[in-house]
């Protein structure tokens, strides 16, 4: 089965590598074929890891690589049965790639996106068909991280449903359905703590070090929740808490001010090389 993932980022190379090592057939796009290709060469290095480590043979690795075509455009996806979108999370984006590779694909084609924050429904609009478009969410990193969050909008069909689980049983992660609402499940329940984590550091109950040691080590989380919110992005975190505050209209979700205060000063996290760690050295330091 052929499949098109657009946007050759950490999160759409990560659900092109996996794609791959479940045996689809892959096209993989991003603004130009340039990032395109850039996308498979770091598919290529987290391969090489995984057969350096002894975890999977050099004809494996082969193979997957061999499944993955870079493309210049969206228009080259035209054979594929199941196309995720895995763009930049602005809708106008989404809304045009939609346009686009909806032109081309065939009547019986699903459309997906990885949104972790627009409504389906919404987004639905912009494709061909809302009964063949469906949200599919990815947890970074994808190669690790054993959940798709699928997401049915209000036309979505019965069949678009089962063709995803079906994808996602082939990928071996376990899906779980979320209603078409804010934040869907995990951000709707994941935010809200790492926005507290921010109020408390703005607060000054403790230390940017003392709050991630006191979930990591209190609650056996792997990562403390800054160091979370700076390896997920403090942008995105603070976009998926604004979509919860504005979606639900409950002051409970409102953005913390110290997470705004880092977003407006471009400190986005680790992809920045600083968050509320500084990455710039040899291992993270607290920024406060
Ligand atoms: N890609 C592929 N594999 C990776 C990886 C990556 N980017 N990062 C780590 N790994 C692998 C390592 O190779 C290692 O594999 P093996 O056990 O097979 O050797 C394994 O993961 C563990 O890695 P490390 O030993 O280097 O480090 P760790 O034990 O600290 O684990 C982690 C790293 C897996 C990222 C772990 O800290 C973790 O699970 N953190 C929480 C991640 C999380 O919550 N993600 C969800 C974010 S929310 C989201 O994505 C959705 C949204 O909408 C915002």
């Amino acid at each position: 089965m052929q499949i098109g993932v657009i946007g050759a980022g950490q999160m759409g190379a990560g659900i092109a590598q996996v794609s791959a090592q479940a045996g689809f057939q892959v096209f993989l796009s991003d603004v130009d074929l340039a990032r395109a290709e850039a996308g498979k060469v770091g598919i290529a290095k987290q391969l090489a890891r995984a057969v350096d480590k002894g975890k999977l043979d050099e004809a494996a690795r082969d193979t997957a690589l061999a499944n993955i075509a870079p493309v210049g455009e969206v228009e080259a996806m035209a054979p594929a049965a199941l196309v995720i979108e895995a763009a930049t999370e602005r809708e106008e984006i989404k809304r045009a790639i939609f346009g686009r590779v909806g032109k081309v694909l065939g009547a019986e084609a699903i459309l997906a996106s990885n949104t972790s924050s627009i409504p389906i429904t919404r987004l639905a609009q912009a494709a061909p068909d809302p009964a063949r478009f469906i949200g599919v969410h990815f947890f970074n990193p994808v190669p690790v991280m054993g959940l798709i969050e699928v997401i049915r909008g209000l036309a979505t069909s019965a069949e678009t449903v089962a063709a995803v689980e079906r994808y996602a049983q082939a990928l071996n992660k376990r899906v779980v359905h979320a209603n078409d609402a804010p934040g869907f499940i995990v951000n709707r329940v994941l935010m809200p703590m790492l926005n507290e984590a921010c109020f408390a550091l703005g607060e000054g109950v403790a230390t940017i070090a003392d709050i991630d040691a006191a979930c990591q080590l209190g609650l056996n989380h792997p990562m403390g929740p800054l160091t979370l919110a700076d390896f997920i992005g403090l942008d995105t975190c603070l976009e998926i808490t604004r979509v919860l505050f504005e979606g639900t209209g409950d002051p409970k979700f409102r953005p913390a001010p110290l997470l705004v205060k880092y977003v407006e000063a471009g400190w986005y996290g680790r992809k920045a090389g600083r968050g509320f760690y500084d990455y710039r050295g040899e291992v993270p330091t607290p920024t406060r």
